[in-house]
């Protein structure tokens, strides 16, 4: 199987089985290998330290809005300097300092919304969902993947202040809730899409105490896919199959995956878009503090479907199934 068809059946895929059906046939390639995630053949304790799915699945969109500002700082030069998230979504998404995501208007705030989205799919049910976060920030390069989204405690942020991230090993603790994780990202102004799934693997119990986490390569590095037409002209995508939420029992409340959410991300630096297709509807979340501050959204009052996905003239459709902002377009919407 090439690796675009690799790709396209993954991403296509919607239950834990579609997945395992992918790999079972890519394994009987002779060049492709698993390795052991963060090249440590002793991964475990490193990896499961999480106790909540819905909290790590927030590291997942803290990982995307530090994307998202790190694409920023790259086209600004990183300039004006910004000395925390917070002055850098100021600076570059043009959230203001004072009133933040509650003084953008509805409009802003959506159109930002669109570059972060977690999107809740039906799966196998509650215990075993497929949860998605897709960012349309700067990308990971191929031979930029090992180092970093499948790495453990490496230093990649500790010098940017501009950045949430400091440890190394946040987005790598929803693999503990997962049953296999699909990770697919193109890097600005690259013609390729990298992409691995990753997995806990059992070991035989009679040569070691306990398994590991690996992850699939080809021909000694990552998989790699030609762009094609259609394809998101940047960002990364994480698909989580078989996420145990058996804690989110609920669409709405304080049991729900959107609660979760609503609660973590109390004051976030940038909207994202939440996609609840097992329930039908979606929601621009902004954190509580700005909720209270008095920022509304369509289907806030719970009673509609919420925002629809088109904005504007913007492709609807792509691999990963998102429109984003156009080039600057925040603070330049008549839909205020
Ligand atoms: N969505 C993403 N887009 C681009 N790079 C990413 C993304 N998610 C993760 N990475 C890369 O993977 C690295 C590891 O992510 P991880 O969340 O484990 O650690 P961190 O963000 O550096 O620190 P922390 O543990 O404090 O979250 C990041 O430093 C970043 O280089
Ligand atoms: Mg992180």
């Amino acid at each position: 199987m090439e690796n675009r068809a690799i790709l396209d059946r993954l991403m296509a895929a919607e239950k834990v089985e579609d997945v395992r059906a992918v790999l079972a046939e890519c394994r009987q390639h002779p060049t492709v290998d698993l390795v052991p995630f963060g090249r440590l053949d002793n991964n475990r304790g490193a990896i499961e330290v999480a106790s909540d799915p819905a909290r790590s699945a927030i590291e997942r969109v803290t990982n995307a809005h530090d994307a998202i500002l790190e694409y920023e700082h790259d086209q600004h030069d990183g300039k004006p300097k910004s000395g925390s998230p917070r002055e850098a979504a100021a600076h570059w998404l043009g959230v203001p300092m004072k009133g933040e995501l509650s003084a953008l208007g509805t409009g802003d705030r959506q159109r930002l919304a669109a570059e972060t989205v977690v999107r809740l799919e039906e799966g196998e049910g509650w215990q075993s969902r497929l949860l998605t976060v897709i960012d349309r920030g700067t990308g990971i390069a191929p031979e930029q993947m090992e180092g970093t989204i499948l790495s453990l405690n490496e230093s990649n942020k500790i010098q940017k202040h501009y950045l949430a991230g400091t440890y190394g090993q946040g987005g790598s603790s929803t693999l503990v809730f997962s049953k296999y994780v699909l990770i697919a990202s193109r890097a600005v102004g690259s013609d390729e899409i990298a992409f691995t799934v990753v997995w806990y693997q059992d070991l035989p119990a009679d040569q070691y105490k306990t398994g590991r986490y690996v992850y699939l390569t080809r021909d000694g590095g990552l998989l790699t896919a030609k762009v094609e037409d259609g394809d998101p002209e940047r960002g990364t995508v994480v698909r989580h199959f078989g996420y145990d939420l058996s804690g989110c029992t609920s669409s709405i409340g304080p049991k729900s995956l959107y609660g979760a959410l609503q609660r973590v991300l109390f004051d976030p630096v940038a909207p994202i878009r939440f996609e609840n297709r097992v329930h039908g509807w979606n929601r621009t979340i902004k954190g509580s503090r700005n909720a209270l501050n008095g920022a509304v959204d369509d289907g806030d009052d719970g009673t509609a479907k919420g925002p629809e996905i088109t904005t504007g003239s913007l492709r609807s459709t792509s691999l990963w199934g998102t429109t984003g902002r156009s080039a600057s377009s925040i603070g330049s919407s008549p839909a205020n």
